[in-house]
């Protein structure tokens, strides 16, 4: 039995958790920062760091008391090291290190689009492979093929602004609360999807996405409204846009690749109408789709101490120099026939 902590801080979440095995979730403790950077309309850098060096030791001792264990119990680390902001992901980096140095436990770093994906496997522990992952975040909107669970390649990303950053910059606009997908993804069960005939960017094109031109569209839409049209009805339109394209490609890329299987990860896939569409479409064209439970779906620990048990669990481990860095892709998959 092999109990892993894992560590994700590489955004406005602090979370701290406890996975057996690489699969049984003990504790998944996330504190978020949302109240902090709300007033600023979205996430402050540095403010971000520092709630994190307050908060990393809170999380990983109460970690620890869900899942009824001691320090001494631990027997691997596994961090997230990439993607992210550089700051924040310094402090759970720097944090673990010397824990892991003090217990004489291995530690590994992990890329945090990993970890999205590792939560297919949480949410469904016998998952086929090769599948599909939809990976559809704040930072990152990519459609990936996961071989198994150590090779993955892209299959096509965002040109521009990533899903979550979409709603996230056109509920600013239009005067909700940030995060905006969940704000826009409530007020949008009270509106009609179809009062506003947004663009579907590249929907019929590739399995790249492109988000920026719907936000101009929908900022462009608001001046010219002065207001008149209901909120409720805006973010259905909205709403019902970026989910058109999102699941038009998923199934594309499902069909490009011929698997059978389809996930959804990140943020943007706690959204309750891309389920929804995703799950009826997957029963139209007899693709079994996995949609994780929200909390494994915004940034949480479990899903990083996941991916990292892979690596762990053969025996593997980095070096106490383990790096940082703000920016990694995952590589591109070019033999794909489109
Ligand atoms: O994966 P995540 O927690 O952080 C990143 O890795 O970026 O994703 C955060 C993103 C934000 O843009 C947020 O607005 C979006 O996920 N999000 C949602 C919902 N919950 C979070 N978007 C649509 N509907 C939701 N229910
Ligand atoms: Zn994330």
């Amino acid at each position: 039995m092999m109990n892993i902590l894992g560590i994700e801080t590489s955004c406005d979440e602090t979370s701290a958790a406890i996975v057996t095995d690489g699969i049984t979730i003990r504790s998944n403790i996330v504190a978020s920062q949302i109240p902090l950077h709300q007033r600023w309309g979205g996430v402050v850098p540095e403010l971000a760091s520092r709630q994190h060096i307050e908060r990393l030791l809170p999380v990983i001792i109460e970690a620890l008391e869900q899942a009824g264990l001691e320090l001494t119990e631990i027997d691997g680390i596994a961090v997230t090291n990439r993607p992210g902001l550089l700051g924040s992901l310094l402090v759970g980096v720097c944090g673990v290190k010397s824990l892991a140095w003090v217990l004489g436990v291995p530690l590994v770093g992990v890329h945090h689009l990993d970890g999205h994906i590792a939560s297919a496997w949480l949410a469904e522990p016998d998952i086929e492979f090769p599948f599909v992952c939809l990976l559809v975040s704040g930072g990152h909107t990519e459609l990936v093929l996961v071989q198994n669970r150590r090779e993955r390649f892209s299959l096509g990303r965002t040109r521009d602004d990533a899903a979550g950053e979409c709603f996230d910059k056109c509920a600013r606009a239009m005067g909700l609360p940030y995060p905006g997908g969940p704000a826009i993804g409530t007020s949008a069960n009270f509106g009609l999807p179809d009062r506003i005939a947004f663009p579907r960017p590249l929907r019929d094109e590739g399995l790249e996405f492109s988000f920026s031109g719907l936000k101009t569209s929908l900022i462009r839409f608001l001046a010219e409204d002065q207001g008149k049209t209901p909120v409720e009805d805006i973010a259905a339109s909205l709403q019902a846009a970026i989910v058109e394209v999102l699941v038009e490609k998923a199934f594309r890329a499902v069909k490009t690749v011929g698997v059978n299987t389809l996930c959804v990860a990140g943020g943007v896939a706690a959204n309750q109408e891309l389920k929804r569409q995703l799950i009826g479409r997957g029963k139209q064209a007899g693709v079994r789709c996995v949609t994780p439970a929200p909390i494994l779906c915004t940034d949480n620990a479990a899903m990083i101490a996941a991916a990292g048990a892979v690596r762990l669990m053969a025996g593997e481990r980095d070096a106490i120099q383990l790096d940082t860095m703000a920016g990694e892709p995952i590589p591109h998959l070019e033999t794909v026939e489109l």
